[in-house]
This record gives structure tokens, sequence and C-alpha cells, in this order.
């Protein structure tokens, strides 16, 4: 290593950031995501030819945990707003209304907004839609007046993060009122942003607006982009890593975007012990082993999940058993795997891929969280509970000949 490279000015350990809906310092690989985004909101600005508005579809952006998709709505909500677009953006968290309309529509159109429009005097009868409005700022005000008041002011990017999270009434409610002013003409976008339970969500609202939306399903980083998610941001600290340390990156980290930052975090924390500009093998493999103690943590909220979730733990459990872990399974292999210990099996897939265990792609079925398999099978030890180990043993039955 040349001496050019070592360095006593430590890079910054919070280049890399893990964490939901922290913004990466680099949004790699999202190219055309991010084009579909932005055509969104460029044709949401514009004026067809006779001058009319030009809506478009509302758009679902959806997929397993830990891939993106609040920081790619980040990104969409950063570009507007620096653009000095028309569009406006605003961006909710569905998980902040629970079951409370009111709630919903605070966080639409919190009081200094309906008292500034209201001191204008705004009616909320614009785009055919007839409203009275109360007589005041600080009164309850429903879904539908608060998603009307903002394109009545300029085109309206509304982002509901964590979409997946709202509960039928207010998202009824939501999806109506949306419904009806985009109908009569209203400069309104939905982005509707969650996990692949959000399918589930909105067909128990209003049957149509799954079909009817433009779904962006987001998963890992391909082989060719996930590189640059470590790569770019170090290169602004005149920092790089070999090729030996990039290979070692890439096999922990499987694309995974979460993975990415929490490697690159513990990436950040060895060069920084080395002083080195220059990550290697050494530098690369200390990384690794302080980022395996971090996995540790993040698949126990998984496993988690996975257990209070219609029994899916155990049917990951003997899928994990059965076939190298998940990563390349058919969908015939993983249902096979099934069958011996669960009575629906179809109710099984779905409550896998809806929690994100299974992420069906173009090229075939793969874990939506890589590794995580992996993690149930090692789990599924002496302590684990018996549907656990129920699970893990007909996995293992199955795949060694036992069936
Ligand atoms: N394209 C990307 N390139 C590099 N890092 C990324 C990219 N997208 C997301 N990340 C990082 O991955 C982590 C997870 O991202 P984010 O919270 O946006 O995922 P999510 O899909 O919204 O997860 P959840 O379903 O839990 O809300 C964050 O640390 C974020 O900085
Ligand atoms: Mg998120």
């Amino acid at each position: 290593m040349g001496s050019h490279q070592e360095s006593r000015v430590p890079i910054p350990r919070a280049l890399f950031r893990p964490g939901e809906g922290a913004r990466p310092p680099f949004l790699a690989g999202r190219a055309a995501e991010q084009k579909i985004l932005v055509d969104a909101a460029e044709e949401l600005e514009g004026k067809d030819t006779r001058g009319r508005t030009s809506i478009p579809q509302n758009i679902i952006l959806y997929g397993p945990r830990g891939n993106g998709k609040t920081a790619l709505a980040l990104w969409l909500q950063d570009f507007t707003a620096d653009q000095h677009r028309s569009c406006m953006p605003v961006r909710i968290n569905a998980g902040d209304c629970g079951d409370d309309s009111d709630a919903l529509a605070r966080l639409l159109a919190p009081e200094p907004w309906r008292k500034r429009l209201m001191d204008r005097g705004w009616s909320a009868s614009a785009f055919g839609f007839r409203l009275s409005l109360p007589a005041r700022a600080d009164e309850g005000w429903t879904v539908a007046q608060a998603l009307a008041s903002l394109p009545a002011q300029a085109p309206s990017l509304v982002i509901i993060d964590e979409a997946h999270m709202l509960v039928p009434g207010p998202c009824r409610q939501l999806l109506n009122a949306s419904h009806e002013l985009r109908s009569g003409g209203a400069p309104l976008l939905l982005l509707l942003v969650g996990t692949p339970e959000l399918e589930d969500t909105l067909r128990s609202a209003k049957a149509s607006h799954w079909e009817r939306g433009r779904k962006i399903p987001l998963g890992r980083l391909d082989a060719a982009s996930a590189p640059s998610a470590l790569v770019e941001p170090l290169k602004m600290q005149d920092a790089f890593m070999n090729r030996d340390a990039l290979e070692i990156a890439m096999r922990e980290t499987l694309g995974y975007p979460f993975f990415l930052q929490l490697f690159g975090r513990r990436l950040v924390e060895a060069m920084n012990h080395a002083q080195a500009r220059h990550a290697d093998k050494p530098i690369a493999a200390r990384a690794a082993k302080a980022f395996h103690m971090d996995q540790g943590d993040f698949y126990k909220g998984r496993r988690s999940e996975l257990r209070s979730n219609g029994g899916t733990l155990p049917a990951a459990a003997a899928w994990g058993a059965i076939n190298g872990f998940g990563e390349g399974a058919s969908c015939d292999l993983v249902l096979a795997a099934m069958v011996p210990h669960c009575d629906d099996v179809d109710g099984m897939w779905r409550r896998l891929q809806r929690s994100g265990v299974l992420w069906e792609t173009a090229r075939g079925v793969e874990a939506g969280i890589p590794s995580l398999l992996d993690n149930v099978v090692r789990s599924a030890g002496p302590a684990a509970d018996a549907a656990y180990q129920a699970g893990f043993s007909a996995g293992r039955a199955w795949a060694f000949g036992g069936r």
C-alpha cells in the first residue's frame, strides 16, 4: 500500500447511514425507478395541448423491508424541491395516524396550512368537488377536505410512506377523495410506499386501486450497481477499496441496500482503525466481523416479526433448510417444501410473500431479505419453539430423502 493512501485524518463515521429512512450518501442502482418518478412529476406539472392538466397514474412503490423505498421517496421529494419545480411534495407517514381519520387529515393539511388557506378565503369547491369547510382552521377537517386543499394551491405530489399501515376507514376516505379530485382534473398524484402487504391494504379499502396504480416493485440492487453504493461515497472522501475488499463486501451484502450501509459503516471504522484510505482484504475482513454482529440484531427483529405472522417462521425454516438458504429457489421447490407441514400452502405462500420473505422477480423467487433464511435455520436449535423446530425438521427430512 503506498504511503499516499495513508492518512491520519479519519473518514467521517457517519459517511454511511444504516437505518430506516436514512438518506444514503449515494443512491445506487435506481436509475429506472428514478426516471419513472421524475416523468410522473413532470407530467403532473405539464398541460396538454388544450391547456388541461395531465394527470399521471398514481404510483405504488413496494418491496421487502430495507430495499430503499423510503430512500427513493425522499430522493424524489428532494429532487422536486431542489429543482424549484412548481410541483409541491407533501410526505407523511401512515404509521403516525393509526385508525384515526382526523389524524390523517391533520398530517395532510396541518393547522397553520389550513389557517393560511382560510385567511385567503379558499373554498373547497374546486375541481367539481363540492365541500363545505368548517368555520375555523382548528376544527376537524375530513380527509377529503384536507386532500382537496393541496392541489388547489399547486400540482401536488402526496407521498404516503408506510402506506401498508393504513387501516381500511381512513384508507378508503383517502383513495375515494383522490379518485374524485383527479377525475375532476385536480393535479394530484399519490405515491403510496409500503411493504408487499400494501396490496392487501389497498384491496381491502378500495378494490380497484391496486390494479389501476402504476406499480414499481423494489428488490435488491443488481450485481452491476451494488458496488457503487460503497465505492462512490468513499471516493468523495478520497478513499478506495481494492478488488479483494470489494469482493468481500459484495459477498456479505448481496445487493441488499440496508446491508450495504451497515457494511460501509463498519468498513469506515476498520479503515480509520488502520489509518488507511485504501481498504484491502484484511480491512474488509475486519469490517465483516463487526458487520456480522450488527446483522444478528437485525435478524432477531425480523424473526420475531415472522413468529407473530401466522406461522410463517416454521415455513421459512423449512424452506431455508431445504434449498441452501433460499437463494435462487424455484416456486415449485418452495411449495413442495411447505406441503408436509402446512394445511394451506397458498395462504402460507401469500403470507411469506407479503412479509417480504419471498420476493418474486423476473428471475424467479429470491429471498426478500438475503440470508434471513440462513439465520432462521441456524437459530432452529433446541431452544427454538416446537412449531419452528417442526418446520425445520420437516424441511430437512424432505431435503435429505425423508419424504
Ligand atoms: N439505492 C440505494 N443505494 C444505497 N443505499 C441505499 C439505497 N436505498 C436505500 N439505501 C439504504 O438502505 C437502508 C434502508 O433504506 P430504506 O429505509 O429506504 O428502506 P425501506 O425499503 O424504506 O425499508 P422499510 O420497509 O423498513 O421502511 C438505509 O440505510 C438507506 O440509506
Ligand atoms: Mg421505509
